[in-house]
This record gives structure tokens, sequence and C-alpha cells, in this order.
């Protein structure tokens, strides 16, 4: 039997991150130029129920029986083979790879698990729909922090520009003309979880603090959204660097990531901000297509580990 394969995408969130939490709207991409591969091995020898999974990058070579259900790689098998209706898994052994840097703003935890919820289901003869490995994504997403949004799964699962609100259908975006993103990563992990709570807690003291703050970044999402959609995406520039400024006074930002968006804008992009969790993780910043270059090596210097460009594609 031949070796099954699937992969997902990492993802950015160009606006609206953790303001989506709340209800306002949100825009996510697709990056394929990280992913989390997963592939399938069956062993038709092997005892019914043997499913061995081999996860170099984090040293990880166990049975999915010795691990506790709760460990993100079993509950995504496990999720299928609920999903499925199947009493038990035929033997095979499972090897997860990724180039998605962890904790880091771009959606490794959620691009493993629909990464391994396609392979497994295509191995078994079965193969989900986008929106039934989102689910799992979601579901898997929920031990790395409490009230996910859901924009994540959603983005990766589909692997498409997504425009998003919490507890709606999402819409794919259309994007009219490419434009270039250079991503920036601190070197610091980024706590999504814990960023999440403590926000969470500190609007739960003051929500009317907070509730002007999540409305004006709705508002520059569904700006945004008409620019992506029919625009110039020059035009998004001012609209990630505002974006940046209220997550800032969120307290989601951090002195790292400011300064990479500072160096940023200073090496002539056109805009910048902060993506994803926030308090380390990545930064993205627009750039000219001649310029991207600059904007990468003054990032570097600025303190990034590590940086990547990325064009977003217009969409047919
Ligand atoms: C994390 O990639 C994005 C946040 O908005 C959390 C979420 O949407 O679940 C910070």
């Amino acid at each position: 039997m031949p070796a099954i394969a699937a992969w997902a995408p990492g993802k950015i969130i160009l606006f609206g991150e953790h303001a989506v939490v709340y209800h306002r709207p949100a825009i996510a991409v697709p990056v394929s130029d990280v992913q989390a591969r997963a592939v399938i091995l069956p062993n038709p020898l092997g005892q019914s129920g043997s499913v061995q999974i081999d996860a170099p990058d984090i040293g990880l070579n166990a049975l999915l029986s010795e691990l506790p259900p709760e460990n993100p790689l079993a509950t995504s098998i496990l999720a299928v083979q609920e999903q499925l209706g199947l009493s038990s898994l035929p033997a095979f052994k499972i090897r997860i790879t990724s180039t998605i840097p962890i904790a880091a703003g771009l959606g490794s935890g959620a691009a493993i698990s629909a990464a391994i919820a396609r392979a497994v289901s295509n191995f078994l003869g079965h193969p989900l729909s986008d929106s039934q490995v989102s689910d799992i994504a979601y579901r898997v997403d929920q031990y790395y922090h409490g009230t996910p949004s859901g924009i994540d799964n959603t983005v990766i699962a589909h692997n498409r520009p997504v425009y998003f609100v919490r507890g709606q259908p999402f819409q794919t975006l259309r994007v009219a003309q490419p434009f270039t993103l250079v991503i920036g990563n601190s070197g610091l992990p980024s706590p999504t979880g814990t960023v999440v709570g403590d926000l969470r807690a500190r609007y739960e003291a003051d929500p009317e603090s907070y509730e002007p703050v999540f409305n004006h970044i709705g508002a520059i999402a569904d700006q945004a959204r008409g620019v992506i959609e029919q625009g110039d995406p020059f035009d998004l520039g001012p609209l990630l660097t505002a974006n940046h400024a209220f997550l800032h006074q969120l307290g989601v930002s951090c002195p790292e990531l400011n300064r990479l968006v500072t160096a940023a804008l200073a090496a002539g992009a056109l805009g910048a901000k902060l993506s994803g969790g926030g308090r380390g993780g990545n930064m993205i910043a627009l750039a000219e297509p001649e310029l991207a270059e600059d904007v990468s090596a003054a990032l570097r210097e600025a303190g990034a580990v590590h940086t990547i460009t990325t064009v977003v594609q217009a969409t047919p």
C-alpha cells in the first residue's frame, strides 16, 4: 500500500485579531510558504489499533494508546475516528512534520491538526470535507486556548482568504490585486491562550474602555475588505498601522514587536502591525515588491530571528 500524504498551510491575520474573539470582523490569509505535513505508512500486518505517531520536530515517537487523549496529535486522530463512526483503527504509522514556527501566531497547531485529519481520513477511505477538517482543528485549538474565535482553523482548513465573524458562516474574500507582505518573527513565543485570557479579564473588569477599541478594529477590518476586494492594495498600509496602534492600546503588543513595526516603516514599508496573539510571535509589513528585501533586512537588524516574504495572490 502506498504512503498517503496531506498538508495544510500556515496563516496570518491581516486585520482584526483579538477583536474577532468579541464578534468583530477579521481578515486572514493562508501562507503556503510554510506548511504542516502528515504522511501515513500503512501497516497491514500490524495489530488493529496499533497507531504509531512519529513527530520528530517535537521529539515524540509513541503509540496513540500511550498518549493522553488531550494530546493534540492524539485528539486529531481520535476525532477522525469518531467523525467516521469507527470502533477501531487499522494499524498505521503517521509521521508529522511542520515548517511553521510553533507559538508564533502562524497557526501551527491548527495546521498540524488539519494535515492529520486529512491524511487519516484519506487513508481510511473517507476524505473529510474542508468544514469537517476545520471543526476538528477548532476542537484541538480549544486545548491551546479556551475560547478560540475559529478564524485560524477556518482559514487553514479552507486554504483561502477569509472574512470572518465569529458565530457566522465565513465568507471567502476576493483578492483583486496581489500584494507583498514581509513577515517578521520576534523570536519570542506568543502565548495566545494567556494573552486572550488576560485581555478577557481586563475586558470583564472594564468593558466600557474596550468596546470602542474593538469597534475601531472591526471598522478597520471592514474598510480593508473593501480595499482588498476592489481597491489599490497600497491603501492597506495605513489601515495595518492603525490596527497595530489599537492592538497596542489593548495591551497585546510588546516592545520587541513595536520595535519591528517601527523598523519596517522606517525601511519604507507602507504599513505594519503585529499578527496573531501578540506579546511575541510575528508581525507583518506591507511592502512594494522592490522594497521587500530592504524591509526584511531592516527587520532582521531590529531583532527578527526569521523573516518570510510572501505574496497574497489575486483570486480569480
Ligand atoms: C490568534 O491567531 C487570533 C486571536 O484573535 C485569537 C482567536 O481569534 O481565537 C488572538
